[in-house]
This record gives structure tokens, C-alpha cells and sequence, in this order.
């Protein structure tokens, strides 16, 4: 064990376990833990820890990076690691790292197994810069996609993101702890170092929880991170509610919880007593007070040890047996994770609108249009930003494909006469707008926020007209994290694709999408409506608000609004029919799995991918409900000419409501399958008993 634990030392270089290489081989009490299963090596462990070392267990060492990771007191004398902790959910904020799509882009494949590679090469580049903990995936709510950080989650619907957060940890814990965040109800930027969020109990438990406890329960994530925002009152680092009876208690969750950075920990007792395990990242209200706290009978040591008991379970199951010594410094940006990120983009853009404009020819000359055109915009400049070697932006990705002749580039917000003719001589323009991390993101001081608006500016919504009256082959880019309006442009122009934040190999997909090289298959992980008036009041000024049971697709639904495009949507260059569902029963109990197949053909000439889509419908629930939901989902591949059968389980758990405890479901059900929420040409019933 000793010469494991100082190879694995070596392996990370120095930075992670500096302190312990001068304890290899070294203290008794260390050595006679060693060989013990787990359990009982933590037990032997904390046995052998002065109720100090406990303590300090229980924060960050400094506000600070070190060598931009977070890091955590090391117990030299046995050997007991700190943890060195790194954001963040588009890869490593840690010089420089593969730059993945954002959250939402990733959302958009609807492709856990992705996802879970998406995880793995993140964990690893982590991995590779020392670090043991990976400080995502951010899985809260898009409840309002003017929320600022819209782009770091995988979407507004519970399920959805719980399946992508799933696939995302899985494939990180095979090198590092992940650590999911933000528990809970964070999505509102501006206020979110106070706001209080109202919330009733049945809204928590369906909307905004379930994709927790899949991470807890379906992918064991070894770490949560408490919100910054209150629920109810309650600051979510000082919440027993949250952290003690759902988390820790219900749902069993065995690993720790961390404070967000900073104003994420608010107190001493109430903090350690409602099951805050770590403060980070230093301490200010654990360290000496939680000390104090202590022996002056405010904090039992009962809390201490079951805080310190969970942190070095799973620094013992991560930071030292799961080290894995393959990984070195050529993993990051390798190869082979510049291509997962473009093969990832390639999946993530959806196309809205397309009147018979694209594909665009490969012979085609293009004009580029915008001052976002020969930009690789990456996304938030906050916590999640990460710094790649190299981008593509669109501009680069066109010339790539067909050569600079044929592309011209008019990175400008307005078009001189000059310009405007040379546009329009090409055999069509593409209009690259959006958002940057200047607009939207984490709030530092004027950077990022919320949105007070889902439009585009003024300058961008005047530079789509003036090209859409110049050319009618007009093909507007939208990049940004989440929802854009589209009033007043959207009739004016020929096709529309959404391409998020696409990661640094993003200009490599925007021209493969436009140019058919890669047929989009990307798809609505939100809805889009055509004016913020179809969403619930978004109010980021306000240090109290009220989540009502209803957002996104569940909200216009509920309220009978056509939005502009629905939860779900997204077209091809091919087509896909639907032929055939059929459930594996007919009747089943209300905690039973059951499986559908849905069968798709695809009448085109083009090979495409598919995202079929299932849902339930509420005809006559118990308590008021949205009409539809969304209970499975597969991404298949279709062969012009070809059928091809997708599996889907629904876990039937999920039909049932909250009433002071679940309530499961009972009755007749349809299930609906198709290609959008608003798309659901195939019905099956089955009843639960
Ligand atoms: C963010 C977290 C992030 C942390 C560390 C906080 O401000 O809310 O998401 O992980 O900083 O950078």
C-alpha cells in the first residue's frame, strides 16, 4: 500500500500530494490501517485522528488556488491526501484544457452515452492537472432561460438532466470525484448569493430534485455542492431539510457536501448540524469556530466524525485507490478529446427553420456576416470558462471546408454599401449573432448575469434584416446559452440553427451543419418561446421569489401557448417516420420499468440521427399537472431507406406525484412517442395497478 500510495504520489506530480511524500512509509498509526477493506481502514483512520485534524478535514486550506485547483488539508502524518479541487462542466478551468460545448449544447445531443464520454475526458484532463475533484456537472433547472448560467445545465426538464448528469458523472468518477451542484433551486444569477427562493414541498420534489437523486442514487456521485440561494428561508448549507433528510437520509447519499465558493457558507453550528461536511474554500466559519463550537457543546462530536468519516471515504476510494497512473500531461487536449468535442458540437446544433436553404452546396461561396463570425465564442467567462490551445471560430470552419476564395468575411455589426453588395454576390450569407460571456454567464461585477432580455440587440436584429433584404438565401447562427426570441426577424429569413456555445471545434460543426457534411440531429433541451409573455416572470433583482409548479414546456402547455419551437425540436435533412410503439405490458405495478420500442424509418437519402421521445399523458391526475411529460428518450441512427427499433425504459416511479410522500401513479396511461413534445404521432396504453 505504502510504495501505491507514494507511486500514485509521484504520478500526479508533486503538486496534490506534495505533503505526503514526505510521509511515505512513514507515520505507525497510518501504517497499521493499511491493507484494511474501506470501511474499516476510514474507521482505523479516524480512530487514529485528534478531534483537530477532524476539523480540519472540514474545509479548504486557502481562498485561493494553488496551482488553479482548490485545495484541502492533507493529514501528513497518515498519509491522507488533500483535496485538490478544479472547476468546472465544459472542461478544466486549469491552464490550458479541452474546451467541450457547454451544458446546454451537450443537452441538446439528448445522448447520455456521449455524455458519459464527455465526463471520462474531463475527469482525465483533471486527472492530469492534479486534481481529485471535479467541480461539476451543474444540474439545476433551467426554469427561466434568462437565467445567466442557462448554458452550464442540460436543460428544463427533470429527467432529461438527470440521464445527461448521470452520464456525465459516471464517465468522470472513473478518474476523479465529481461533484454536482448547485443543491438546490439555484437559477437566478443576479441575486443569487441571497435570494429566497419559495418553493412548495410537491415543486421541490418533482421539478427540482429528481435529477439529484439520480446522480445520488444511479451514478453515486461522491460529492454534492450546496447552492448559494435560500429555500424557504434557509440558506441550502444550512438547510437539514435539503441536506439532512432528502439527501443524506432519504436518498442515502454517502459521499460530502461542500459549501459554494465563498458567501456558499453562512454559519457554524447551523451549517455542521443541518450536514454541511466541507467549507470552502477556506475557513471561515469552520476551521477555529467550528473548533469552538464544539467544545463548547454546540456541535456534538457525533457531526465532526460523521463529516470527516464521508470525506476520507472518499478520499481513500478516489484520491488514492482510484489514482490512476496512466494519465499524464497528454491527455489534455489530446487528439482524441479535440475530436469528442467536435463530434459533440456536430450533435449539439439544432436546426429550427430551414425553407429549403440548407444544406448549402460545397461548391457554394459564402459570405460570412457579423461581428461574431471569426469569433470562437466559448461562453461564460466565470467559473466555467476554460482556456483552450487553439479554436476554431465559424469563419475558420467555412475556409476549412471551402477554401478561403470562397468565403468572405464582414465581421461588422452593420453593413457599409460596399460590403453589402460584395455579400450579396455570394450564393448565400450566413449571419453569425447571439450572446457572448459578456452578456450571460456567472455575474462578475459588469461580466455575465442574467439576461433582462431574450432578444437579440437591437444592432444584431437590424444587421438580420438588412441581410435578409439583400440576399434570399439568408442563414442566421444563433449562439448563446439558452432561449432567444426571434419577433420581428425569424419570417424575414430562409433557415436558423442553433449552436449554442459549440466548444473549441464549435466553427468546425456551424460550417459541417450549414455545408451537409454532418446532418443535424441536435434537439431542444428547452423550449423557445416567441416572447418572454409564454414564460413564468423572471425576476433577477428581487431577494424573494416563488417557483410555481410550472416552467418550460410544462408552462405553455399547461397554459395552452403555441411556443415558437417546442421542448424536443429540432429538424433533419432527412425524414423520419413514425411506425409503430409497443410496450412490453400491459398492465404493470406502479414501481415497475417498462420498456417501449418505437419504430422509425427514415424516407430520405440522407443516413440521419433520430432523438425519439417519450411521454406521458395526465388526462386525469390527482392533483393539477402538466399534460405531457417527458418519461424516455433515445438518440438512434437511421439508414436512408432503413427502420430501426428504439429501445426506451420508462421507470414508471416517475408518473407518480408528490402529497406529503410519493403517491404512485394508478390508473390507465397513455404513452406518446415522437419527435418533439408538440411532435407525438404514436399512443400506447398501459395501466398501473
Ligand atoms: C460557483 C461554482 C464554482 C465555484 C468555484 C462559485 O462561484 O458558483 O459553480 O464551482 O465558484 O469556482
Amino acid at each position: 500500500m505504502v510504495s501505491r500510495l507514494c507511486d500514485a504520489h509521484r504520478v500526479q506530480r508533486a503538486r496534490l500530494f506534495a505533503l505526503l511524500l514526505a510521509g511515505c512509509g512513514g507515520d505507525p498509526a497510518a501504517q497499521s490501517c493499511d491493507g484494511l477493506p474501506l470501511d474499516d481502514r476510514v474507521t482505523c483512520l479516524l480512530e487514529a485522528m485528534t478531534a483537530s485534524e477532524k476539523v480540519a478535514q472540514m474545509h479548504g486550506s486557502q481562498l485561493g488556488p494553488v496551482d488553479d485547483l482548490y485545495v484541502t488539508p492533507a493529514v501528513e502524518r497518515l498519509r491522507l491526501p488533500g483535496f485538490a479541487m478544479v472547476d468546472g462542466p465544459r472542461g478544466v478551468r486549469a491552464g490550458h484544457a479541452t474546451a467541450f460545448p457547454v451544458g446546454m449544447a451537450r443537452g441538446a445531443t439528448w445522448d447520455p452515452a456521449l455524455e458519459e464520454r464527455v465526463g471520462e475526458a474531463i475527469g482525465r484532463e483533471t486527472a492530469a492537472k492534479g486534481g481529485n475533484v471535479l467541480l461539476a456537472p451543474t444540474i439545476n433547472v433551467l426554469r427561466h432561460p434568462a437565467w445567466g448560467r442557462a448554458q452550464e445545465t442540460y436543460g428544463e426538464d427533470t429527467l432529461h438532466i438527470g440521464r445527461m448528469g448521470v452520464g456525465f458523472i459516471v464517465g468522470a468518477q472513473q478518474h476523479v470525484i465529481a461533484s454536482a451542484k448547485h443543491f438546490a433551486g439555484n437559477s437566478i444569477e443576479d441575486t443569487r448569493f441571497e435570494v429566497d427562493v419559495t418553493i412548495d414541498e410537491r415543486t421541490l420534489r418533482e421539478q427540482y430534485l429528481p435529477h439529484f437523486r439520480m446522480a445520488v442514487q444511479e451514478a453515486n456521485v461522491g460529492s454534492v455542492m450546496s447552492a448559494y440561494n435560500q429555500v424557504n428561508g434557509l440558506y441550502c448549507a444550512e438547510s437539514p431539510h435539503l441536506l439532512r433528510d432528502i439527501l443524506k437520509g432519504e436518498w442515502g447519499f454517502e459521499g460530502f457536501v461542500e459549501s459554494d465558493w465563498i458567501l456558499g457558507t453562512r454559519s457554524t453550528v447551523a451549517s455542521a448540524l443541518a450536514g454541511l461536511d466541507i467549507e470552502m474554500p477556506a475557513p471561515v466559519f469552520y476551521g477555529a469556530r467550528l473548533e469552538d463550537a464544539v467544545a463548547a457543546g454546540e456541535v456534538p462530536m457525533a457531526v465532526i466524525d460523521e463529516a470527516a468519516r464521508r470525506v476520507i471515504h472518499k478520499k481513500l476510494e478516489f484520491a488514492i485507490d482510484g489514482v490512476d497512473p496512466n494519465v499524464g500531461d497528454d491527455v489534455v487536449e489530446s487528439e482524441e478529446h479535440l475530436e469528442l468535442a467536435r463530434e459533440v458540437a456536430n450533435k449539439s446544433l439544432v436546426l429550427l427553420k430551414n425553407e429549403g436553404a440548407l444544406p448549402l452546396s460545397n461548391s457554394a461561396s459564402v459570405a460570412l456576416i457579423g461581428a461574431l463570425a471569426d469569433v470562437a465564442n466559448l461562453g461564460d467567462e466565470g467559473s466555467s470558462a476554460v482556456e483552450p490551445t487553439t479554436s476554431v471560430s465559424p469563419y475558420a470552419g467555412f475556409v476549412d471546408r471551402l477554401g478561403e476564395a470562397a468565403v468572405s468575411l464582414f465581421a461588422v455589426d452593420v453593413l457599409d454599401a460596399a460590403d453589402a453588395s460584395a455579400a450579396s454576390a455570394a450564393d448565400a450569407v450566413v449571419v453569425v449573432v447571439g450572446l457572448t460571456g459578456e452578456d450571460e454567464g456567472e455575474k462578475l461585477g459588469p461580466v455575465g448575469g442574467d439576461r433582462d432580455t431574450l432578444a437579440l440587440s437591437d444592432e444584431q436584429q437590424a444587421l438580420i434584416l438588412q441581410v435578409a433584404a439583400l440576399h434570399d438565401r439568408t442563414i442566421v447562427v444563433l449562439e448563446g446559452g439558452a432561449s432567444i426570441t426571434m419577433e420581428g426577424w425569424i419570417d424575414e429569413v430562409e433557415a436558423v440553427v442553433m449552436a449554442w456555445y459549440p466548444g473549441q471545434q464549435g466553427g468546425f460543426a456551424v460550417a459541417d451543419v450549414v455545408l451537409g457534411a454532418v446532418n443535424p440531429s441536435g434537439r431542444l433541451p428547452i423550449t423557445f418561446p416567441v416572447s418572454e409573455t409564454q414564460l413564468p416572470a423572471f425576476d433577477h433583482t428581487s431577494a424573494a421569489v416563488t417557483y410555481g409548479y410550472f416552467h418550460g414546456y410544462r408552462h405553455v402547455d399547461h397554459e395552452g401557448l403555441d411556443p415558437l419551437f417546442p421542448f424536443g425540436f429540432g429538424l433533419s435533412y432527412t425524414t423520419f417516420t413514425y411506425g409503430a410503439i409497443r410496450l412490453d405490458a400491459v398492465t404493470a405495478s406502479a414501481d415497475a420499468t417498462v420498456t417501449a420500442e418505437v419504430d422509425v424509418s427514415n424516407g430520405g437519402t440522407r443516413p440521419g440521427e433520430e432523438v425519439v421521445q417519450i411521454y406521458v399523458a395526465f388526462d386525469d391526475p390527482p392533483l393539477e399537472r402538466a399534460p405531457i411529460e417527458l418519461k424516455g428518450f433515445s438518440r438512434i441512427a437511421v439508414d436512408p431507406g432503413e427502420t430501426v427499433t428504439a429501445r426506451i425504459e420508462i421507470d414508471l416511479a416517475t408518473l407518480g406525484h408528490y402529497d406529503g410522500g410519493w403517491q404512485p401513479a394508478r390508473g390507465p396511461y397513455r404513452f406518446l412517442a415522437g419527435s418533439s413534445s408538440r411532435d407525438l404521432p404514436l399512443e400506447a396504453t398501459l395501466t398501473v395497478e
